[in-house]
């Protein structure tokens, strides 16, 4: 025990210590290169299903994270590597500092070996159709695309560069119930903001819509018509929150299945300023 005690200790300190520098250790700029032998990339399909699919699914063609399908081909081996290894600064993309230049270099591998199953999925619908079907549903009664539009929902701009087609099909069919996997989004608040609120006045009215703001004594939501209803805690009957609804209409029973095609692609197509 006198020996083991002081042994932990010590092991302890080493950890902390080896840890830390790790953490200092500037960024490796050694460039990443895909490496394609079928064990790399054997090796690489592992480290891609452990370390990436849950964001950027299983076959790669996205999810709440963009297709990763083609990447390699189009910003090249050692951008897809630097992205990997140091993230997209603000975004869901952080850094995988957890893989060395190796394994990254596996990764790359693996990823130029994944089909075309989001583009084939984007390619069902036209792109000119969807921006029509979303001009003359009232999609910009709730959304922002280029700042046009109302702010109930989240903002549309960048939503093909961030989201896979099959994400956003599903964010179609059933809003509210599919929201995103990575891990700190609703931390940031992204979309704590949407979260859904039913309330019930004193005298028996209710009133539904995205909670705006919220404190220990009032409450300000934003109906699906976009006006604001604020409420005094005490002077209402009930405030329910309800995730997995949403403001949002699903358009399931709306749309025709090509109309949802066409959004699907329009949507994909949306991917910033450029
Ligand atoms: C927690 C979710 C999450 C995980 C895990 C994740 N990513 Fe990402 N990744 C994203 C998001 C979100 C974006 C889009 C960022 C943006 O531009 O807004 C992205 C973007 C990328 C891009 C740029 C795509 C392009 O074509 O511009 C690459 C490449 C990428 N990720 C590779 C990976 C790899 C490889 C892994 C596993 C080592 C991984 N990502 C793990 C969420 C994630
Ligand atoms: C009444 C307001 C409202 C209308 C109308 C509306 N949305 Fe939404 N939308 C929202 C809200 C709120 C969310 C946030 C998540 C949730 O509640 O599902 C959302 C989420 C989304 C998302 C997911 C975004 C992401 O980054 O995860 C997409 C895509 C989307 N809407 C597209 C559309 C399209 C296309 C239309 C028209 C066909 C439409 N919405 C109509 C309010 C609306």
């Amino acid at each position: 025990m006198k020996v083991i005690r002081p042994l932990c200790v010590a092991a302890l300190a080493f950890f902390v210590l080896a840890s830390a520098a790790k953490a200092q250790i500037p960024r490796d700029p050694t460039p990443v290169v895909a490496k394609t032998s079928p064990e790399d990339v054997a090796m690489g399909k592992k480290l891609y299903e452990a370390t990436c699919s849950k964001c950027h699914g299983i076959d790669g063609g996205g999810s709440d994270g963009p297709s990763l399908q083609g990447s390699p081909e189009r910003l090249g081996d050692a951008e897809v590597g630097a992205i990997i290894r140091g993230g997209i600064p603000g975004t869901g993309m952080t850094a995988f500092g957890s893989l060395n230049v190796e394994e990254t270099g596996q990764v790359v591998g693996y990823l130029r070996t994944l089909g075309r199953t989001a583009d084939a999925e984007i390619a069902k619908g036209d792109i000119g159709q969807g921006k029509s079907v979303y001009e003359t549903r009232g999609c910009a009664g709730c959304h922002i695309i280029r700042g046009e539009g109302g702010g109930a929902g989240p903002e549309l701009t960048r939503v093909g560069a961030m989201r896979g087609p099959t994400y956003l099909r599903a964010a179609l069919l059933a809003p509210g119930t599919i929201l995103p996997q990575e891990a700190g989004a609703m931390e940031r608040g992204r979309f704590t903001q949407f979260l859904f609120v039913h309330v019930v006045t004193k005298d028996g009215h209710s009133v539904d819509g995205t909670r705006v703001s919220e404190n220990s004594f009032a409450i300000v939501i934003k109906d699906a018509a976009g006006r604001f209803h604020a409420f005094k805690k005490r002077d209402v009957q009930k405030v329910e929150k309800i995730p997995g609804k949403s403001v949002m209409p699903s358009f399931k029973d709306t749309l025709s299945a090509s109309q949802l095609d066409d959004l699907v692609a329009y949507l994909a197509s949306l991917k910033g300023a450029q």
